[in-house]
């Protein structure tokens, strides 16, 4: 079985920041950077350094400060960019410069205005010139998935040929169908000549590199969540036969952290973070989790840094959890009547009441037995 090793690229700080709404200052750039390099992500996408003083200033703080992470500045395909990007980048002990011109028709003839013969020779152009200041050059065929596949293979033979170590393809608009998506990248690397010189990743989907966000957050609708996307690789290692080096245990901080700084809520039912995502109120779930969580768990929650699972009672809950919770909070019944009986006035209470606190639940048992503090 082979395991390749993913190459995991977050940019939360750039394209993350790019959501409507978020504006993160130099000290929450830091601070989330690392947060990223305790998490062990391979490349931290730090911002867009031509995009303004204040990011530009941001990137180099970062680059500054990250020693273990490749630290990473977003660029348009033009000299000045570039030439910013590498100054953002330039104190980082690893840095990268990651350029990104639009490949598909209708960006080349609306926005650039330009002939596909113009943009490859502006791709190339712009890679000599990356190749100046560093040896680790990306660059995003910006709405690859809605661009011809004959011209892509061109530009990203050539790009390549012009030195550049990751070839991105991202599905910019949200546009293509997973397996569509699957293959264009595999139909790609079959075709182009020298594309084992570089390393393809995917935006959006997982390839040999991944770029995605804490959190899900990015442009528009967000971006592919760095959280789920390392989780299914680590849970299914059996079927997707692929790893990434991340330390899972920083997942839940360093959600809580994102979150807290851009001010975006996660939503409870969020997969892997979210407040319920090992909270368990059926009846069901909870007679199984109390003989074993493998029943309705695929993961532990300490492996993503999140606290112990938790039996959240409700109208929805059985006999088992109530008594689970009850014996929590100290209380013992002497009998299976007495038992019954306070979960019949538990239950009652539920359609009363949304939610239950400790002390709703004690005064559940009373009529039977006084609480018992263990
Ligand atoms: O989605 C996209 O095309 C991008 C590029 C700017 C890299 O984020
Ligand atoms: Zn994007």
């Amino acid at each position: 079985m082979t395991r390749d090793m993913i190459t995991v690229l977050d940019t939360t700080l750039r394209d993350g920041e790019q959501s409507a709404g978020i504006n993160l200052n130099r000290q929450d750039k830091v601070d989330i950077a690392r947060m990223l390099e305790q998490l062990k992500v391979d490349v931290i996408e730090a911002g867009f350094a031509a995009s303004s003083e204040s990011d530009f200033e941001a990137i180099k703080a970062v680059a500054r400060e990250i020693k273990d992470s490749t630290v990473c500045s977003l660029s348009r395909a033009v000299e000045r960019d570039i030439d910013l990007t590498a100054e953002a980048v330039r104190g980082a002990r690893s840095g990268r410069i990651h350029i990104v011109l639009s490949t598909s028709p209708v960006h080349m003839r609306y926005k650039l205005q330009q002939a596909p013969e113009a943009v490859l020779e502006q791709g190339v152009h712009a890679v000599k010139h990356a190749r100046r200041y560093s040896d680790d050059i990306e660059f995003s065929c910006e709405d690859a998935s809605r661009s011809e596949s004959e011209f892509l293979a061109r530009i990203v033979e050539a790009i390549i040929a012009a030195g550049v170590t990751t070839v991105s393809l991202p599905d910019t608009v949200g546009y293509a169908m997973p397996p569509e998506y699957g293959s264009l990248i595999g139909r790609l690397i079959a075709q182009v000549p020298n594309s084992d010189k570089a390393t393809f990743s995917a935006h959006c989907h997982n390839d040999l590199q991944v770029e995605c966000t804490i959190n899900g957050i990015g442009e528009r609708a967000g971006n592919a969540s760095l959280e789920e996307i390392v989780m299914a690789i680590r849970t299914r290692h059996d079927h997707l036969e692929v790893r990434t080096g991340l330390e899972t245990r920083y997942l839940v901080p360093a959600s809580r952290l994102v979150s807290e700084r851009t001010g975006f809520v996660v939503q409870p039912n969020k997969a892997i973070v979210g407040r319920n995502a090992f909270a368990h109120e059926s009846g069901i779930h909870q007679d199984g989790m109390l003989k074993n969580p493998l029943t309705y768990q695929i993961m532990a929650p300490e492996t993503v840094g999140g606290q112990d699972y938790q039996l959240v009672l409700g109208k929805h809950s059985g006999r088992a959890g109530y008594r689970a919770r009850m014996e929590r909070l100290g209380v013992r019944f002497s009998s299976e009547d007495a038992l019954s009986e306070a979960f019949r006035r538990f239950k009652k209470l539920c359609d009363q009441k949304l939610h239950l606190d400790d002390k709703d639940l004690l005064a559940t048992a009373k009529k039977e037995e006084e609480p018992h503090v263990a």
